[in-house]
């Protein structure tokens, strides 16, 4: 796989009708206010870029998933307002996507203008990669640019099928990802060290086994890791444990030894008697956790050793919290693990999805190299997998 693909830089696109895909699926609240523009703001730099050298800029994304259908609720209007506000410009709003509304505005517009057309999910042909409709939205424009990175693991129309109608390249979010992320794959700083956290390790399956053939150290915490130490014998009481996954921790441990990977699963953890804010908690041995009881959180030992790790490494890429953080008596050690993380020199890589919001609500996103605005997409890319929404784009 390459990680060099053309960019909007790599093209003439001034008074070309430019159609680029955005990941503007926002969160928003009960009445439809955007409760958080980042997503919209990382679009930013290409959209600039484009109406600065004079194209004719026409946005397209999905919010939500309104299942090929319209419905308000799903509309990209307050996107439309929100993007015009940090432009400071007027963005045109189409009424559909590739219905007589979006036709005519595409046609009308003028250089150095903005449109965005409405929610390409509206169109049930979408999600299904439906080539007439990636024809048709690809007749709206002359350029296509893929900027959205958080859809980028869906062979979707809009994302994928129009680039077999037009000239395609990325915008500067996707290239700043895939650089970013190709880089510390395929050539780290080393020691390259990966962090592994979350609930279940069938989430995290290719991931661990691609890492395995990359890094020099691999940490597993989170609830993943009783699954790994359940497997090698240890007593794990009540925590999670995923028993049809016991032979592939298994086969990873040895993958991890025959590679001569440095494996550090927790060494003593934080106990609760139940799954609550309030539980009763205690320091145990990873592997001896008493009957009843259940592991949130890694142990202290545990957290210095993978401490110790971070500060040695020359780059880190770390997904999945360490434990329950959402409950402050188990948050410890995902803050312990992110504050190593933004006081490390090392290139700090940080998946999206649940440890980027850790980072975030816990002050360190000033502190790291690079969050990746895509969960599940950053985590294919980290499995090593070709992304449709970026292998469709023209090589450099
Ligand atoms: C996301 O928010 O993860 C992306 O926009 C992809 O959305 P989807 O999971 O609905 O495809």
């Amino acid at each position: 796989m390459t990680y060099q693909k053309k960019s909007i830089e790599d093209i003439a696109v001034a008074g070309k009708k430019v159609l680029v895909r955005c990941d503007f699926n926002v969160p928003q609240d009960e009445t439809g206010a955007i409760t958080s523009d980042k997503r919209i703001v990382a679009s930013l730099p290409t959209i600039q870029y484009l109406m600065k050298q004079g194209a004719k800029v026409i946005l397209c994304s999905h919010l939500g998933r309104p299942k090929g259908e319209v419905n308000p609720k799903f509309s990209l209007a307050p996107v439309a307002k929100r993007l015009g506000e940090l432009l400071g410009v007027s963005v045109i709003m189409a009424e559909d996507v590739v219905g007589a509304d979006a036709k005519a505005k595409a046609a009308a517009l003028k250089d150095g203008e903005v449109m965005l057309l409405e929610n390409v999910r509206y169109h049930k042909e979408e999600e299904k990669n439906d080539p007439a409709y990636a024809k048709e939205l690809a007749s709206l424009a002359e350029l296509y640019v893929n900027d959205a990175f958080g859809t980028s693991h869906r062979a979707h129309a809009s994302t994928a099928g129009v680039a077999d109608y037009l000239p395609a390249v990325c915008g500067y979010l996707i290239n700043k990802e895939i650089s970013i992320m190709g880089q510390a794959l395929e050539s780290p700083k080393r020691p390259l060290v990966a962090i592994l956290g979350g609930s279940k390790v069938s989430d995290k399956i290719g991931v661990i086994n691609n890492l395995l053939e990359k890094v020099d150290t691999l940490i597993i915490g989170g609830g993943m890791a009783y699954t790994f130490i359940r497997a090698q014998g240890g007593k794990i009481g009540n925590s999670l444990c995923e028993e049809d996954k016991l032979d592939y921790a298994l086969e990873m441990v040895a993958k991890a030894k025959a590679k001569n990977v440095n494996l550090c699963i927790p060494t003593d953890t934080i106990i609760a008697d139940k799954f609550a804010a309030d539980a009763a908690s205690d320091v145990v041995a990873a592997d001896a956790i008493p009957d009843g009881w259940m592991g949130l959180d890694i142990g202290p030992a545990t957290l210095k050793a993978f401490q110790d790790a971070v500060k040695n490494a020359g780059t880190v890429i770390w997904n999945g919290p360490m434990g329950v953080f959402e409950f402050e008596k188990f948050a410890g050690g995902t803050k312990g693990v992110a504050a190593a993380i933004a006081e490390s020199d090392a290139i700090s890589i940080i998946g999206g999805g649940d440890s980027a919001s850790a980072v975030k609500k816990l002050g360190f996103e000033k502190e790291m190299t690079h969050i990746s605005t895509g969960g599940g997409a950053s985590l294919e890319f980290l499995e090593g997998l070709e992304l449709p929404g970026i292998a469709c784009l023209e090589d450099k």
